[in-house]
């Protein structure tokens, strides 16, 4: 990672090699923390957010959950992100709030600590989500099961869920994968270890629902907006396993991998083994309305 600017520490921007935390923080023991991961894009405009406030309102909501009081208002926080990507000088970057139960009492009850909040925010080189984006990646069904909302609350954009989806995402790595494909405890598709699934066939797309446990995700949120608005029918719906291998298409979503096509699982092609249609139609879209090139969407972004 590059060190570049200055990162947000409640309330401070200090330099990016100041950003300290003790090593007895509660959260670095028992993964108290929920977070955000936020795109800013280079438009003709000027830099971009995308969908800062929906992103927003996602980390006051995981927070909620886990009984976290913010000690900042949604207005601070989003000032605290406009003001990282001003003081980095990029034009596109990721970007990375999050708060967490901090460092004074350690045992497993976290609530005696106090809540802190950073932001941090860097060059994004596809690096972990390139696989997908110019041919398709190749994922494995994971032997991991997603964790479900009985264990744990899936909603919640949460550090703890990620330690189930570090598991899957490793081992697709070891086996030769790009990425892996989660099943929930029924047995039914679930989403990726950080993305979204959806399926294609007949020009129709078919994306697991928020009860199947997966988190809810913005960019498949938006692509469902915009394949509503390209009159693409959308259904959500329950999906086994099997569908996957005869779909004609298969992509992903998340905010690293903005959509990112399928074109194996489990070594089966899928279709004719090649990007898709309406996987392509998609990916030109999202293109679009998030570098500011649709009208129809202009209100996602947010210039800084
Ligand atoms: C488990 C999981 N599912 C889905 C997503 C996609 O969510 P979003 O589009 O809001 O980035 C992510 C990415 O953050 C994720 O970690």
């Amino acid at each position: 990672m590059k060190e570049r600017g200055k990162i947000w520490m409640n309330g401070r921007l200090v330099p990016f090699k100041d950003a300290k935390v003790h090593v007895l923080t509660h959260a670095l023991h028992y993964s108290t923390a929920v977070f955000e991961g936020i795109r800013c894009y280079k438009t003709a405009t000027g830099p971009a957010i995308f969908r800062l406030s929906e992103h927003v309102d996602r980390l006051f909501k995981s927070a909620k959950i886990y009984s976290m009081k913010i000690p900042f208002s949604k207005k601070e926080i989003s000032e605290g992100i406009i003001k990282t990507v001003q003081a980095s000088g990029l034009k596109e970057c990721y970007i990375r709030p999050i708060a967490y139960y901090s460092y004074g009492v350690l045992g497993l009850t976290p609530t005696p600590n106090k809540i802190d909040v950073a932001i941090a925010c860097w060059e994004w080189n596809t690096g972990e989500s390139s696989a997908g984006k110019t041919q398709g990646a190749r994922c494995k069904i994971s032997s991991w099961l997603r964790i479900d909302s009985r264990s744990q609350p899936m909603q919640a954009k949460a550090a703890s869920n990620y330690a189930n989806a570090a598991l899957a995402r490793v081992e697709a790595l070891k086996d030769g994968y790009d990425e892996a494909i989660m099943l929930n405890y029924h047995g039914k598709i679930s989403e990726g270890s950080a993305e979204n699934i959806f399926m294609i066939n007949k020009g129709q797309i078919t994306t697991p629902p928020l009860d199947a446990g997966i988190l809810d995700g913005i960019t498949r949120d938006s692509v469902i907006r915009l394949a509503r608005a390209e009159e693409i029918a959308v259904t959500e719906r329950d999906i086994d396993r099997g569908e996957i291998y005869v779909a004609d298409e298969v992509f992903m979503t998340g905010t690293a991998a903005e959509v990112k096509s399928v074109t194996e699982v489990d070594n089966v092609a899928i279709g004719d083994g090649k990007v898709g249609p309406v996987t392509l139609k998609m990916q030109k879209v999202f293109y679009q309305a998030s570098r500011g090139m649709d009208d129809r969407f202009s209100d996602w972004l947010v210039p800084i």
